[in-house]
């Protein structure tokens, strides 16, 4: 431990240096680590992968976690019973059942029911797996050369006070894994050598300070698994050799600012899986050789600021799991020399670099989530190294994934450049629909060029994303790429609104003559490009407020977000998706159900009912159609805010997914249902298709009408100039009559 002063001494120089504007080491940007002693930098992916990047092996060095005990402590464990003996016994008296050793008897599962009569200078008994339920007084004392005890797996209930009497040289006793329920204090008054007491796994509730007299040369204390309640004050006092402390799967409730007062030499102490909920401020004040603590599972949901100040020497700290809701700016201020931090499953509201600043040599830190990675910049390793839309190594974590955003991407930008073609050269009647048309489709088209450059840097960091995750998402194209599919997203969805708005007007009231002209219509899209663009670009605004908020992922898309997200982004992306999206997909639903029914009356009204079967069913299918394509593509998104706002967690993978595949899913088949099924484009397809070829006609009209599950409307059969207004989209650019 005292090897450790020289390094404090260095560490006040290196951060006196620092103050006077001397960098060593040198301070890297956001993402980078220092190569050792040089100046140079490297993204903080460099650091463990195999490959000297740095060219001093500098980012080859300290990859796995190995700090806390294991380091502290050597392998003190490894060597407990590994002492090479010879065959030969030097006692003369045991019982039949036990092999003996020189001087060491293991009577292993062996049924004896109390401890058998052997030899004086036994050295070492283990008793283990017996049926040993009771130490009466005095059972040990013959034996005073004993060194090591094993009575595990005993069941042993009562220990009498003077069970361990006399026992002057013993070094090691295991009592783990008996019914053991108190412990009477005194009992282990005559161990002064006793280095290691093992007393896991019992059903023990309470102990006393007293019950640790006379262990003074105490090192090793571990408890695990046991009933206790609560520790008595300054339980130290007794054992100023302790070094570790295991008290983990107990039921300890609280910690007092005494209950560790005088444990001055404590390095390790593990105090996982208890029910601790309040940890006072000066607790762990006197443990200034602290090297590993574990508070990890426990209920503790604030911590004083200044609890850490004087663990100086601290190189492991585990936090995970525990319901904290706060971190305090200064709350590892102190922790110069940690280099592990666990902070796993815990929500980190207000987290920003400055917390993780001052753990200047801290080199592994474990976050709730991929995201927290980005405030501490200077740490080398990570975790969690994805955040499930990505792998390790690759941008999309999933070979599907992988084809599909080039199928759907190419499905997309092809349909809508084809149907923006075709309107162009079949000139239509009513250009102001057309041109509402072609303007979907322009939207619609910057869903597909999104997911061209997805596929694209996905395949640019193939294998090697890990090295650029977070400089990509710090990027200027990933934050792009999440405006264009925003704006994409949002003026595709206004327009629909828009055109279904204008349909809904023309069918429910008929003769109401309010529909746009040219010039309003005209204004109307400019508008919602303009809204589009506004949406889409406002979180740019301000980054305190809104963060980075489109790149929190790999694809740059911000569908969801946890819950310590900035309060901003995350209330402007439940606005835009449960808010202006809803709205306008039950604007949507509601218009075409309306429509539906309108269309049936007036059909019904009129005589030729049977006429207009067909037709209904065709207008019943391509409404639906409609509907439906919108519904799979929005319900999904819906779904995912809905769930996150009940707190749900939800998969990153979700999120890739619905990207990849449901929000596309309107923009790939808006064309088709607006352009391509509808009657006045078909019959003009035709003609065209007659013009040139002739000879083929028949063909291509007998395979319209056998395939023909959409709207087909043979404008000679409507006689009432209603009907005529029914069907949709190009229907609509013929002349009112
Ligand atoms: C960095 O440290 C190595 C030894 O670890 C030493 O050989 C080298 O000269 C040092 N380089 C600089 C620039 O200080
Ligand atoms: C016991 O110690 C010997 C050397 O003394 C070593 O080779 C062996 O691996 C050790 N065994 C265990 C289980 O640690
Ligand atoms: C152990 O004690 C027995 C007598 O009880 C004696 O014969 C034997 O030599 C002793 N062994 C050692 C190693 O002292
Ligand atoms: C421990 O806390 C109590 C209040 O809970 C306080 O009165 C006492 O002074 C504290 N002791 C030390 C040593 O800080
Ligand atoms: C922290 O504790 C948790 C649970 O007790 C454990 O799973 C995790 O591995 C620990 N972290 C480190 C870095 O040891
Ligand atoms: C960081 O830890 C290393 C090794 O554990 C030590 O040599 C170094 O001095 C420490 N640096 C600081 C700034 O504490």
């Amino acid at each position: 431990m005292f090897l450790l002063l020289p390094f404090i001494v260095l560490i006040d120089v290196k951060d006196f240096a620092q103050t006077q504007g001397s960098t060593i080491p040198p301070l890297c940007q956001k993402g980078y680590f220092p190569c050792g002693n040089l100046t140079q930098c490297l993204p903080r992916a460099f650091h463990c992968d195999g490959v000297d990047d740095c060219g001093n092996g500098a980012d080859e060095e300290n990859c796995g976690d190995t700090s806390g005990w294991a380091t502290i402590f050597g392998t003190v464990l490894g060597n407990v019973n590994n002492v090479t003996l010879t065959q030969e016994c030097f006692l003369n008296q045991y019982p039949q059942h036990c092999d003996c050793k020189e001087t060491e008897l293991e009577c292993v599962n062996a049924g004896l029911q109390s401890v058998p009569v052997i030899s004086t200078n036994v050295t070492l008994l283990s008793l283990k797996k017996n049926k040993i339920h009771s130490l009466p007084d005095k059972v040990f004392t013959k034996y005073k050369e004993l060194k090591k005890i094993f009575l595990q797996h005993n069941c042993l209930r009562h220990i009498s006070r003077k069970a361990f009497f006399g026992l002057y040289n013993l070094q090691i006793l295991y009592l783990n894994h008996n019914c053991i329920t108190t412990l009477r204090p005194g009992v282990f008054k005559d161990l002064h050598q006793l280095t290691w007491l093992i007393l896991d796994d019992n059903p023990i509730t309470r102990i006393s300070q007293r019950l640790f007299t006379g262990l003074n040369s105490l090192f090793f204390l571990s408890m695990v698994n046991n009933y206790l309640e609560a520790l008595p004050s300054q339980m130290c006092t007794q054992m100023p050799q302790l070094n570790w402390m295991d008290l983990e799967g107990n039921r300890i409730k609280y910690l007092t600012n005494s209950t560790f007062l005088s444990c001055d030499a404590l390095t390790v102490l593990f105090l996982p899986r208890n029910q601790i909920d309040f940890v006072p401020e000066k607790t762990f004040s006197s443990l200034k050789n602290l090297g590993e603590l574990d508070l990890s599972s426990n209920m503790i949901m604030e911590l004083p600021v200044h609890l850490f100040k004087d663990l100086k020497l601290l190189q492991k700290l585990n936090l995970s799991s525990n319901p904290l809701l706060y971190l305090h700016k200064n709350q590892f201020g102190s922790l110069k020399q940690l280099q592990s931090l666990d902070l796993e499953r815990i929500e980190i509201p207000n987290i920003n670099t400055g917390i993780f600043q001052p753990m200047r040599n801290l080199s592994h830190i474990y976050f709730k989530n991929f995201r927290y990675c980005s405030y501490a910049p200077h740490v080398r390793i990570c975790m969690p190294s994805t955040d499930g839309i990505s792998s390790f190594e690759d941008l999309l974590a999933n070979n599907i994934l992988r084809i599909f955003v080039w199928v759907i991407a190419f499905i997309t930008c092809f349909g809508n450049l084809s149907v923006i073609g075709m309107r162009s050269f079949i000139k239509a009647e009513n250009t102001t629909h057309a041109m509402s048309i072609k303007i979907l489709c322009c939207a619609d088209c910057l869903m597909g060029v999104y997911l061209f450059f997805i596929g694209f840097f996905d395949i640019k960091y193939r294998g090697q994303y890990q090295k650029y995750a977070l400089l990509w998402m710090e990027s200027l194209p990933c934050r792009l790429m999440g405006f264009l599919a925003m704006l994409s997203t949002e003026v595709s969805v206004l327009l629909l609104t828009f055109l279904t708005l204008e349909k809904f007007l023309v069918i429910v009231f008929p003769f109401s003559n309010i529909r746009p002209g040219k010039r309003q219509t005209l204004v109307i899209l400019i508008c919602i490009w303009t809204v589009g663009f506004l949406i889409a670009v406002i979180p740019f605004w301000s980054e305190d407020y809104f963060g980075n908020f489109y790149g929190k992922n790999g694809v740059c898309f911000p569908l969801y977000y946890d819950q310590t997200e900035d309060i901003g982004s995350r209330g402007y992306s439940l606005g835009i998706f449960l808010g202006v999206n809803l709205l306008a997909f039950l604007i949507i639903v509601f218009s075409y159900i309306t429509m539906f029914c309108s269309i049936q009356k007036t059909a019904l009204q009129t005589a030729e009912v049977r006429n207009h079967i067909g037709k209904e069913v065709a207008v019943a299918n391509r409404f639906f159609f409609i509907v439906f394509s919108d519904a799979i593509c929005w319900i999904p998104v819906f779904v995912v805010k809905i769930l996150s706002l009940l707190r749900v967690e939800i998969p990153g993978t979700i999120t890739s997914w619905i990207v990849i595949f449901f929000l596309p899913v309107n923009s790939a088949l808006n064309p088709i249902l607006y352009t391509l099924t509808t009657s006045f484009f078909k019959d003009k397809l035709k003609q065209l298709l007659h013009k040139h070829r002739r000879k083929s006609i028949f063909k291509i009209k007998k395979k319209s009408l056998s395939t023909s599950i959409v709207w087909t409307d043979d404008s000679s059969s409507v006689k009432l100039g209603v009907l005529n207004k029914i069907t949709l989209g190009d229907s609509i650019m013929k002349p009112v009559s």
